[in-house]
């Protein structure tokens, strides 16, 4: 995700290396380009921006030696348009007496972009953050103020984001958040807006959160808080944060994690305002529509995304897909595939070596490749011929939670559209896991001393929740080192049933629909003792029949696989904290494993 931040100063300074600063604390958010802006006094502006690394770029524009009495730094993530120095930010308006920049999404770019220019705009790029300018300018040159500029540029930018702007009049930089996070720092004859809290903390420890609908005004003095609706001012004092640098990086949360999971909501959303603007989209499903066969190539987590994928493709757009684990598609596919054949390799580093092998077997033959992936630039990205971001900023924890949910989402969304149904019903997610995160701690809390010291449990489920029980047992045992297995719960009895005794623990994540058989394999633990969990909507006899019901709230049976994973991904991370392990970073494993 993008990262913006600026800086407003009392006298005319060289601003480069604040602003590079900032920049390399908002790295951790994912980036492809970075651009600096700095408004002299006498009313030029220096704007410098490419495509590459913070350090790479900064040293060859030179931005150490930006001057002015205020500055703006972007970090860009590729949404809209590719990663180019055009599409960098920031960005000027016409007549390059605006500049400002964004972070998030501005769904319904493409026809801002197109109105600007029949409004006689000079509309240089293809980038969201150029139409928050542009949409600034329109009201500028219709005579109105900045303040008021901004509130009604903020009635025509649809979506969720953060933006900066400032002009060569003042010596002030406007901000205003819808969605995207947005902080203020007040120091001495200096005062700092940034995407986060840790950009900010080593300049101030004085800080202001800007609230959804609010527009941070800056000069080097003061900040004043205006409601976007009515232009009126909002009373907040500053609070001063003592809180470490750690604490600020993990959000507030004790870890990664656990700030990783919380953001599921929001991450699923720009996901969405991104796959409704996307034209790849009908690419990725005209591609599917025609091919002999479909294969979903992925290891361990991404890979349990892609099986959850193939069952939705098969409900909902009647398309079988082959879900394989990388390695195995080499041996059992590669031999099989040509041209007419289609492959989505799914993956949150886009760098898995296996993933990248199968790649290269399935190109050797000809077959034609999309790619579902987090990280943008990176070899998966580029080596397939479509693909889809997964558009989850930075997954800093080695357990992945926020990218499976969007991988998972993504699939759902793909299923949607290519069975022709209507794909509005996802805008219904993000709540949906908002509300499941809300109550799933004081359901959570009191399995925790029966589970913490267990070294050996199974997670069942069945059909759509199957995919589920495989990612549940994955988590489980990455971060707790307990064994843990993940199985189709009608092969239960076939045979692992024999390790159940007293108090076993047996957790079953029951999909709506599938209540019958997952009440016999709870059953047929419960009469062996066993310590029987299930996972779902309430429903009387799971609640009946299990010794625990972890209950989700009701919901379009087509989302309780998503709303399932939530009481997995939180219940491992419970249980690696309660056994003294850093869920973030697992002894023996990498977060990106580019080795065979
Ligand atoms: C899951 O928590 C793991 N980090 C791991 O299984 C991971 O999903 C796998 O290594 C694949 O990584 P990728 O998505 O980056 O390709």
């Amino acid at each position: 995700m993008c990262g913006i931040f600026g800086v407003v100063s009392s006298e005319e300074r060289v601003l480069g290396p604040v602003l590079i600063e900032a920049a390399q604390r908002l790295t951790y958010r994912g980036y492809d380009s970075v651009g600096c802006a700095t408004l002299h006094a006498d009313g030029h502006i220096d704007l410098r921006k490419d495509v590459g690394k913070v350090e790479e770029v900064a040293a060859r524009l030179d931005f150490a030696a930006m001057k002015g009495k205020r500055g703006i730094v972007q970090l860009r993530w590729a949404t809209f348009g590719h990663p180019s120095q055009v599409n960098a930010q920031p960005h000027f308006d016409s007549d390059g007496d605006l500049v400002g920049a964004h972070n998030g999404n501005v769904v319904n770019n493409v026809e801002l972009r197109a109105q600007f220019m029949a409004e006689g705009m000079i509309v240089r790029s293809e980038n969201d953050g150029e139409s928050c300018v542009h949409a600034v300018e329109r009201y500028v040159n219709q005579g109105h103020d900045m303040l008021d500029a901004i509130r009604r540029a903020f009635r025509d930018l649809e979506g969720d984001y953060a933006f900066i702007v400032g002009g060569v009049s003042e010596n002030t930089l406007y901000a205003f958040k819808k969605g995207s996070g947005l902080v203020v720092g007040i120091g001495e004859g200096v005062t700092y807006v940034s995407s986060d809290l840790p950009s900010i903390l080593p300049l101030t420890r004085r800080i202001l959160r800007v609230r959804d609908g609010e527009i941070a005004v800056l000069t080097p003095e003061t900040v004043t808080l205006y409601h976007v609706e009515d232009g009126q001012p909002v009373k907040r004092e500053p609070e001063t944060v003592t809180e470490s640098m750690d604490w600020a990086q993990k959000g507030g949360y004790a870890h990664f994690m656990l700030k990783e999971i919380h953001e599921q909501p929001q991450v699923a959303g720009e996901l969405l305002h991104l796959l409704d603007a996307s034209s790849d989209v009908d690419a990725v499903v005209a591609r599917m529509r025609e091919a002999h066969h479909v294969y979903v190539v992925a290891c361990g987590t991404s890979y349990h995304a892609g099986l959850l994928g193939a069952v939705y493709l098969a409900r909902l757009a009647g398309r079988p897909v082959i879900p394989v684990i990388a390695p195995q598609f080499i041996p059992q596919y590669a031999p099989a595939v040509n041209s007419h054949d289609f492959g989505v390799f799914v993956s949150q580093s886009g760098e898995t070596k296996d993933v990248l092998n199968a790649l290269q077997a399935a190109q050797r033959r000809g077959m034609g490749t999309a790619s579902l992936v987090n990280v943008i630039g990176s070899t998966l990205m580029n080596e397939t011929d479509l693909y889809l971001p997964l558009a989850c900023g930075y997954e800093i924890s080695v357990p992945a939670t926020k990218t499976f949910m969007n991988q998972a989402i993504a699939f759902l969304y793909l299923a949607l559209r290519m069975g022709g149904h209507d794909t509005g019903i996802m805008a219904q997610v993000p709540a949906l896991l908002e509300a499941s995160l809300a109550q799933l701690g004081p359901q959570l809390a009191p399995l925790e001393p029966a589970l913490v010291q267990r070294n050996d449990l199974y997670c069942l489920g069945y059909g759509a929740t199957y995919p589920i029980a495989l990612e549940g047992a994955l988590k489980l045992k990455e971060v707790t080192y307990a064994h843990c297995e993940g199985m189709l719960s009608t092969e239960f009895k076939h045979g692992p049933l024999s390790a159940v005794d007293d108090d076993y623990p047996v957790i079953f994540v029951a999909g709506s629909g599938d209540t019958d058989l997952i009440v016999s394999g709870i059953n047929e633990v419960a009469v062996r003792g066993g310590h029987t969990i299930a996972i779902g909507v309430e429903d009387a006899r799971l609640r009946a029949n299990a010794r625990t019901l972890i209950r989700l709230p009701e919901s379009n049976p087509l989302f309780v696989p998503l709303a399932a994973t939530l009481p997995l991904q939180l219940l491992s991370y419970r249980l690696s904290v309660a056994r003294g392990y850093d869920p973030d970073f697992p002894r023996n494993l990498s977060k990106t494993l580019t080795v065979d």
